[in-house]
This record gives structure tokens, sequence and C-alpha cells, in this order.
């Protein structure tokens, strides 16, 4: 049977693909990747130029949007859609195809090929090659160092409830806000309720020819896309 590959494939720059990412793509008959419908897929978009000619595509298009359809339609139309596309993959595994699924940063920082993982690892052979997440690209893009000595970080999904946001963010030395895309003013107003506003910056494709980094504080007008996050970098290293 053939081997399932979770490749992290970085936050969007090419170049921050790791060497073991390129050589396990290289290497596998499939790849596997997530779209939404009318997207070329953002795992896929780093990988274009790598394709080549023996490789077979499988792409795997995401039925919904969690803004489209109620919350309980979404959970069982979305578990439906992993089913599938584990049980597509799982036909060229069956046939002795390694397959290559491909995430955009790492595949188990809110990746969807854990979905996959969960799945399929305990019916195959299945290895995860971690990625730069576009945490680590967001503040490289900063230039702010993320966390320093003792100071701990909180990573959080934006779509929290407005006053779940403002709880954990209230106890955060540093913090990351994924996900922000439409929540972004919403994500604004917790960070300004917990005094954290002037720190925090708004950031756009990282590591990506479009990159931009924006103080929060400056982000009335900004309609963020799907790849933008919030970062609150912690203020140990200014008392250094
Ligand atoms: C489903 S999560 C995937 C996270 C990814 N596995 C990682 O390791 O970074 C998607 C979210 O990651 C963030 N994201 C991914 N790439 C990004 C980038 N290049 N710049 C800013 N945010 C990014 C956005 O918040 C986006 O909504």
């Amino acid at each position: 049977m053939g081997t399932l590959f979770g490749v992290g494939v970085g936050p969007g720059d090419p170049e921050l693909m790791t060497i073991k990412a390129r050589r396990v793509l290289a290497s596998c008959p499939v790849i596997a990747y997530f779209a939404a419908r009318r997207s070329r897929g953002n795992g896929y978009a780093v990988i274009e130029a790598f394709v080549e000619p023996h490789h077979e595509l499988l792409r795997l298009t995401y039925p919904v949007t969690t803004e489209a359809v109620a919350r309980d339609d979404y959970e069982r139309l979305i578990g439906q859609f992993y089913d599938d596309s584990a049980g597509s993959i799982a036909a060229h595994l069956d046939a002795g195809r390694d397959v290559a699924v491909v995430c955009e940063g790492d595949p188990f920082f809110y990746g969807s090929y854990m979905y996959i993982h969960q799945r399929l690892a305990g019916r195959y052979p299945a290895e995860v090659v971690p990625g730069v997440t576009s945490v680590s690209a967001a503040s490289a893009a900063a230039g702010r160092p993320l966390v320093s000595m003792n100071e701990t970080l909180t990573v959080l999904p934006g779509v929290l409830e407005p006053d779940d946001l403002k709880r954990v963010l209230a106890g955060a030395d540093a913090a990351a806000v994924m996900k922000v895309g439409r929540r972004l003013p919403a994500v604004r107003a917790a960070a300004e309720a917990c005094g954290l506003a002037d720190a925090a910056l708004y950031v756009e494709r990282a590591s990506c020819d479009e990159q931009r980094v924006v103080p929060l504080s400056q982000t009335d007008d900004v309609e963020a896309p799907y790849f933008s996050l919030v970062l609150i970098p912690g203020t140990g290293i200014d008392e250094r």
C-alpha cells in the first residue's frame, strides 16, 4: 500500500518550503490539494511551479463555506466532504501509490490535512512534513519578535464570539489571531477593550509579494482577505 504524506508547504513564498517538502512532493505520484470553489487552492498555488508531468493531481473542492450555511448543515456537509476526500485518497493508497496532501503553512496547525490524517493514519503508513507557519511568517514580516523570555503565546481563531475574543486576549502576553477575514472589526474591538490595540499589527499575505503590515488601529477601511491575521507581539524584549 502507498504512504500518505501531509506536506506543509509554508505560508506562501515557495522559497519557504522545506527541502523535505520539495523532496516528498517530487517523489509522490499523486498530489492532492484542497481548494474552495472558484479558487486555485492556497497550498496548490505555492507548489504549482514544482508540478511535473509524472504527477497526478487530485483536487478536493470544499462544498461550502462557513458563512453560506447554518452551523449544523456545515458540520454535516464538511464531515461528508472529508469522508469522501479520504476515500479518494485511499483508492490511490490501496493501489500502492504514495499521496502527498499539500497544506498551507503547517499541516497540524489549523490545517485541513489533519482531517484526512484522522481518517486514514490508522489504516495506512502516514507521515507529516512540518511547515513554516503563517504566524512565523507574520512576525518576520512585522520585524517584531513574537515571544521572549518567560512570555506565553496565545493562538486563537478570530471567529470566536466577541466576549470570548476579549476573555482570551485579556490574559495574553503575546497573541496570534488567525482566520481574521470579515471578523477584523470584532478582533480590533476586542484588542481595544483589552488595551492591546496599540501593540497589535494586522498582517496580510505574509511572505508573499502582496504582503502588508498595518497597525491594527489603522485598519478601519481594510477589507481583510482570507490570508490575514492579527499579531500582538510580546513586549518582554523591550524591557531588556
Ligand atoms: C486554515 S488556517 C491554516 C493555517 C496554516 N496551516 C498555518 O500553518 O499557518 C488559515 C489561516 O491562516 C492564516 N494565514 C495563512 N497563511 C497566511 C499568510 N501568508 N499571511 C497571513 N495569514 C495567513 C490566516 O489567518 C488564515 O485565515
